[in-house]
């Protein structure tokens, strides 16, 4: 769907995978420019009821007005307990679409891009956690921005860029996007967009505590979603796709599912695709930030 705050990726096929009951409680918990959910409401009949979360303060410009609907800003982090809060104890249906938004990407002074000289701030939430792109480049040792950099930026050479910015910062602390430029530029290998894009995705993730985030997340889903309800998860990255992928398989984050004291094997969801949906060619070509797009669909088991 075009849309200026943001240009929704995989609407169809997450919408229709996620809705079983049009009378249903549904959840998107990754509202941003609402595309996902104006989609959900089109399906709800007049009884449906539609909670949103964004921990982005910015995403309330594009709230719903529509009795069926609730915007909370909240990390889903919180998912029971905001539920709870909001009077709700299990839903039909979970979507996630995860990561940031193009309007958060595209606004200079939020720190996201490398196009734009500004603040290394990167965070979702700028009420919520202190650390930002910025503490975490001047604070972490040499290995924690190795690990950092090869774990979530798969960038081949992490060690020296991270040695490269525990040097530069010993001069002075990096704080703008052009100070980080200055670092990293001299030891880009390969692609320069594809390895910056890598070094600021793995500072965004790292800054959000994203896999964090996903984790506890999908550690409550097992208490909301109803039997037979819908959690459908849109990821970008290879370990995000990971960590829904074996908590669908195996309810845990492990490669094997966990056995209880007896042996026994818990899974509360089972996989409704065994391979993720992806993006058709045509919707890559009109939207590029669809093309690392995976989803998967659970059905909680009864
Ligand atoms: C990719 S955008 C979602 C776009 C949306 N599906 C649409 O069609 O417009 C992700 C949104 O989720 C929010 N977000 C990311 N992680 C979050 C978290 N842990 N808790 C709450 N909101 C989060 C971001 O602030 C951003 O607005």
């Amino acid at each position: 769907m075009q849309n200026s705050y943001h240009e929704t990726v995989l609407l169809h096929e997450s919408v229709d995978n996620l809705i079983t009951n049009p009378d249903g409680v549904y959840v998107d918990l990754t509202f941003g420019g609402g595309g996902h959910s104006r989609e959900i409401l089109s399906r709800l009949s007049p009884k449906g009821k539609l909670f949103a979360f964004d921990q982005d303060a910015d995403a309330a410009q594009n709230a719903i007005v529509d009795s069926r609907f609730q915007l909370l800003q909240y990390n889903f982090r919180h998912l029971q307990r905001s539920l709870r809060l909001a009077g709700i104890k299990q839903v039909d249906g979970i979507l996630a679409d995860l990561g940031v938004s193009s309007f958060q990407f595209n606004t200079p002074e939020r720190g996201f891009s490398y196009r734009f000289d500004a603040f290394l701030d990167m965070r979702m939430n700028q009420q919520g956690s202190e650390q930002t792109a910025q503490t975490i480049l001047n604070q972490k040792t040499a290995e924690e921005l190795q690990l950092m950099f090869s774990n979530l930026g798969e960038l081949r050479n992490a060690k020296t860029l991270a040695l490269a910015i525990v040097k530069a910062r010993q001069r002075k602390p990096l704080e703008t996007v052009q100070e980080l430029l200055s670092v990293v530029e001299p030891n880009i290998i390969g692609n320069k967009y594809r390895y910056l894009g890598q070094v600021f995705q793995s500072l965004r993730m790292e800054a959000n505590d994203e896999l964090g985030a996903l984790k506890e997340m999908l550690q409550q889903t097992a208490a909301v979603v109803r039997p037979q309800g819908r959690l459908c998860v849109i990821t970008f990255h290879s370990l995000e796709d990971k960590l829904v992928k074996n908590w669908v398989k195996n309810g845990c984050f492990n490669d094997t599912p966990e056995k209880d004291f007896y042996g026994n094997v818990n899974l509360p969801f089972q996989a409704v695709h065994k391979k993720p949906v992806e993006p058709t060619a045509a919707e890559i070509e009109a939207n590029s930030r669809a093309h690392s797009a995976k989803l998967r669909v659970a059905a909680r088991n009864s």
